[in-house]
């Protein structure tokens, strides 16, 4: 969406994958809080987004939203306060139908401008918009009835399009909104977030800056996947120039989650100022390749073994898209090492079970 917004994938956290329905003011202060003092909001992790089950399941007497009195008393008004006073930025969350999945408060159907308006009067920067117990109309309509009025809401707010990929919103997105989800929902299993991966690389084409593919928030850290697992997550998702929502309680990291998310030079990769997605280039049983450009003639190169036994993979230029004959360097972004040795042609490396390497391959000749 040409708002100016999501140039980048956005970054920050939400409050789903970890704390579901049970979030409060507080969380949301501490996870504020946390975002600083951790240095994560340096490295650009700036959205604290909240999820479902923020509001009164009942609007006021004039129709407006109202924040759930037991859980926000302070309102969203003064979270927003909050937050911008730590340079940081307030997301919510509401829904193309009747009632949010939860059903536990009311979506925006019919009452889109009211709410945009709302949503701008308290200050908030990022808008999650979900689809369920919707009237059985076409999501583009009602999407399309948001945008317009966020537009009017006199405030630049992200668009987040929460459709499920059902009708293949990478195919309409773009004009509607900031990123678009293209899967169901994640859940913290190596299964789950490589299946996501999968479904979202084949829409790579239509990603672009101001909008992208989403292939729902990140796990890291929620305890269901090992350490090299998390590390095959975090490397796809910012090779796809995904949205790099974190997911879990960012409140109590432990050294090895913290090390994962706060990796810089794979942020670049997903902040790089071309904004094209990577995707998978060759796929050969255990063993794929997932590769794509980046500025400055480099290319970003996953090499991803899926299977249960350390093995070999080799990345060659004609399929990751480098000239025959050229020379390059290579930067291993997780040892945070530039290899010694120049390459032609290919680069081959040993990758354990449910691990990858990830690399920057530079042209030097
Ligand atoms: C479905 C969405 O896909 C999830 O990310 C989350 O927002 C839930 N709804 C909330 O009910």
């Amino acid at each position: 969406l040409a708002n100016g917004l999501g140039r980048t994938p956005p970054m920050g956290w939400n409050s789903w994958n970890h704390f579901t329905c049970q979030i409060n003011e507080k969380i949301i202060r501490e996870t504020a809080d946390a975002l600083v003092s951790s240095g994560l909001s340096k490295l650009g992790y700036t959205y604290v987004n909240i999820d479902d089950c923020w509001a009164e399941l009942n609007r006021d007497a004039k129709g407006n939203l109202v924040a759930k009195n037991s859980t926000f008393p302070s309102g969203i008004k003064a979270l927003a306060d909050y937050v911008h006073n730590k340079g940081l930025k307030l997301g919510i969350y509401s829904d193309a139908g009747y009632y949010t999945c939860s059903k536990l408060m009311p979506g925006s159907l019919g009452h889109e401008f009211q709410d945009a308006k709302t949503f701008a009067s308290w200050g908030i920067d990022y808008l999650k918009y979900d689809n369920c117990f919707n009237d059985g109309s076409k999501p583009t309509d009602r999407y399309r009835v948001m945008t317009r009025a966020l537009m009017m809401a006199g405030r630049p707010i992200f668009f987040s399009l929460c459709e499920w990929g059902d009708l293949h919103p990478a195919l309409w997105g773009v004009k509607v909104g900031n990123s678009w989800r293209t899967t169901g929902d994640i859940n913290d299993s190596w299964e789950s977030m490589i299946s996501r991966a999968d479904m979202n690389e084949v829409y790579a084409e239509y990603a672009r800056p101001g909008g992208w593919n989403d292939p729902d928030m990140l796990e890291v850290g929620n305890g269901g996947m090992t350490k090299n697992e998390y590390i095959v997550h975090f490397s796809l998702w910012a090779l796809s120039k995904a949205p790099l929502l974190l997911g879990c309680d960012v409140r109590n990291m432990t050294t090895d989650i913290i090390e994962i998310v706060s990796n810089r030079e794979v942020i670049a990769v997903n902040q790089d100022s071309l904004g094209v997605q990577g995707k998978k280039v060759r796929m050969e049983g255990d063993p794929e390749i997932w590769a794509g450009p980046l500025s400055g003639y480099r290319v970003a190169v996953v090499l991803l073994n899926r299977g249960p036994w350390r093995i070999s993979i080799t990345a060659t230029w004609d399929d990751i898209g480098i000239p025959p004959k050229t020379v390059v360097k290579a930067r291993d972004l997780w040892e945070h090492k530039t290899l010694n040795t120049t390459f032609v042609d290919k680069l081959t490396a040993t990758v354990d079970p449910h691990a990858c390497k990830m690399y920057v391959l530079k042209p030097i000749s």
